[in-house]
């Protein structure tokens, strides 16, 4: 499972001075020091969506591989550019000393093909074993530099996507009821399914670090559609069972804990990762309309998300793992002044300082993301990043805003 590729968290608090320097409305009058001491800013990465040179160094395909051949358009893109390697080896081992704490996510949706090809991926309960053995491979080689491990990134929308034609759209493996769309697939039963295997191998996962690794490592323990996105994955892992909701509505469709798998399952994290971007109310995203239709700028989703999870779900230690904005604009001078970025970033850390002044137990914020990069299926590359990037303008040439460009080089 060599070729599955991680996500990388860099943790670099220089960020967060800067986007509280200046001193007007799009540049706030607050600074870091409004945030309790050890609070941690940082800006997101992954592995898959910077590295293009999809095929170089023996790199073997991914499930997205696959699917952004099946799909072109993508990945020109994709294969167009390469930023580096931020593949965990190479990153870890060369640049580990740039950053001073690290959170790396094991799986982000690029399943290694040949899992896929063998036994339908996370279909199988074999995906189960597998996924613990690529945990634990990450645990003995990196768990000495890696402070934080997340299980799987956001699958809600890997489940939705690959296995129902998504909320968000088709996405790898590309599987679903709809014959027009997709060859294969039960969109009624595989989300699911899926789900359900995910749940086992995080928890699998997490057993095993506790009990094989976490002891050795200096590491600080860390109604309804709500319930179908969010609470499908938190409840059992707080309750060891899905939520009432799912249970009545999905029926016999939604598998069943064994005695065994409540008890591995419930309980099973020391920390809640959180990826918020935007909220919808009635099928319309609601707030301030950035470049892009589903993603307007809504920080008081934010505060009201992290309230509702600290009274449902036991008050867990939460990490904001991603959130941020694309103004669907590159090149003019706004997009590089970035006055939108900075207006987003300043309304959504104070939703998250005023959610922990009512109690929930936030322990650090991560802007998505560092560079502008490979957004999966949106084809081109999305400017969510502090540094702009695009074929035609390299980073030196046009920073982003002083504020966060500056910090970049
Ligand atoms: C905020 O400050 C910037 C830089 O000093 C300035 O260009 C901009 O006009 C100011 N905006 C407002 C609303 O005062
Ligand atoms: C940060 O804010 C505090 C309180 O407003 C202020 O006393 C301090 O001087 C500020 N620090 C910096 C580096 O701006
Ligand atoms: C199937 O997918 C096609 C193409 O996206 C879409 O137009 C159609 O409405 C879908 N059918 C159903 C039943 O959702």
């Amino acid at each position: 499972m060599a070729a599955l590729q991680v996500v990388l968290f860099l943790i670099c608090s220089s960020f967060a001075s800067a986007v509280f320097a200046a001193t007007n409305d799009t540049s706030p009058h607050f600074n870091r020091t409004i945030f309790p001491e050890g609070f941690v800013f940082g800006a997101s990465a992954s592995a898959y969506q910077y590295e293009g040179a999809a095929s170089e160094e023996g790199r073997r395909p991914s499930i997205w591989d696959t699917y952004t051949h099946k799909f072109p358009g993508g990945r020109e893109v994709y294969e167009g550019y390469r930023l580096g390697r931020f593949q965990i080896v190479h990153f870890l081992v060369t640049d580990i000393t740039l950053y001073n704490s690290i959170c790396v996510t094991i799986f982000h949706w690029d399943l290694p093909q040949s899992l896929e090809d063998e036994y339908l991926g996370f279909l199988s309960p074999r995906i189960i074993d597998d996924y613990k053995d690529f945990a634990e491979l990450c645990f003995k080689e990196f768990g000495d530099r890696v402070k934080h491990w997340a299980t799987f990134n956001e699958p809600y929308i890997f489940t939705s996507g690959g296995y129902d034609g998504g909320a968000t759209g088709n996405a790898p493996p590309g599987r679903c009821s709809n014959r027009s769309i997709c060859a294969e697939g039960n969109s009624a039963t595989e989300p699911y399914i899926v789900g359900h295997h995910m749940l086992i191998a995080h928890a699998t996962a997490v057993k095993l670090y506790k009990e094989k690794y976490q002891s050795r490592l200096d590491v600080k323990a860390a109604q309804r559609a709500l319930d179908f996105m969010y609470g499908w994955f938190i409840h059992p892992i707080v309750y060891g069972d899905y939520p009432r909701t799912m249970r009545s509505i999905v029926g016999d469709r939604l598998p069943k804990f064994t005695k065994e798998e409540e008890a591995l399952v419930k309980g099973s994290l020391d920390y809640l990762g959180v990826n918020y971007y935007t909220a919808v109310a009635n099928g319309v995203s609601i707030g301030k309309p950035t470049g892009v239709s589903y993603f307007n700028d809504y920080p008081k989703g934010l505060h009201d998300l992290l309230v509702y999870t600290k009274e449902k779900y036991r008050n867990p230690t939460i990490y904001i793992l991603e959130t941020g904005m694309t103004d669907g604009d590159k090149e003019t001078k706004y997009a590089i002044d970035d006055v939108g970025r900075v207006s987003f970033y300043n309304g959504h850390i104070r939703a998250v300082h005023r959610a922990m002044k009512q109690g929930v137990n936030v322990k650090g914020f991560f802007a998505w993301s560092l560079l502008d990069n490979f957004e999966w299926h949106q084809v081109t590359l999305y400017d969510l990043g502090f540094a702009i990037l695009t074929t035609r303008i390299t980073l030196q040439e046009f920073p982003k805003s002083q504020l966060f460009g500056s910090r970049i080089s």
